[in-house]
């Protein structure tokens, strides 16, 4: 099994145990056909030594991650509402709330401990590396847009 669906599998056997069949079978289908980058050995490495400056990635670029998930939510609520059967929409509307919520909380969490750097005489530091992991996550981002990476099979 590909490292990334045996991990994600893994994580979510403690929250549903050997429930949700098709979700396993499909993302392990999936992460077979396409393995994903990011479960490569290569990608391991270089994260890993970008990753020993704290401030490169553990923060900041969770930080950044977290923010574009959470506006992905936002796209994605009007659609998924609007698809949504009329009597189940309140339903749904609650739960995109508190995945909203969760999501504006990850951020909170990266974002408290940056500032908590920044008031510790490294306010600059801090603003040139946002900036430049934003530069460097906005590269990615559009190669991914280039590929055509959210056209719908
Ligand atoms: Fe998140």
């Amino acid at each position: 099994m590909n490292i990334v669906a045996e991990l994600t599998v893994k994580a979510l056997h403690a929250h549903a145990g050997t429930a949700w069949p098709h979700y396993h079978e499909a993302l392990i289908t999936a992460c077979r056909k396409a393995p994903p980058p990011f479960g490569t050995r290569s990608y391991g490495e270089i994260y890993r030594d970008a990753a020993m400056n704290p401030w490169w990635m553990a923060l900041i670029q969770m930080n950044i991650a977290e923010i574009r998930t959470r506006v992905h939510h936002l796209l994605q609520r009007p659609m998924l509402l609007a698809h949504c059967a009329p009597e189940r929409r309140r339903r749904l509307a609650r739960v995109l709330d508190a995945l909203l919520l969760d999501e504006t909380r990850h951020i909170a969490y990266t974002a408290a401990l940056i500032e908590e750097f920044a008031c510790s005489g490294e306010a600059e530091l801090v603003k040139r590396l946002m900036q430049e992991r934003l530069s460097d996550f906005n590269a990615i981002t559009n190669e991914d847009l280039g590929r055509n990476v959210f056209e719908s099979v």
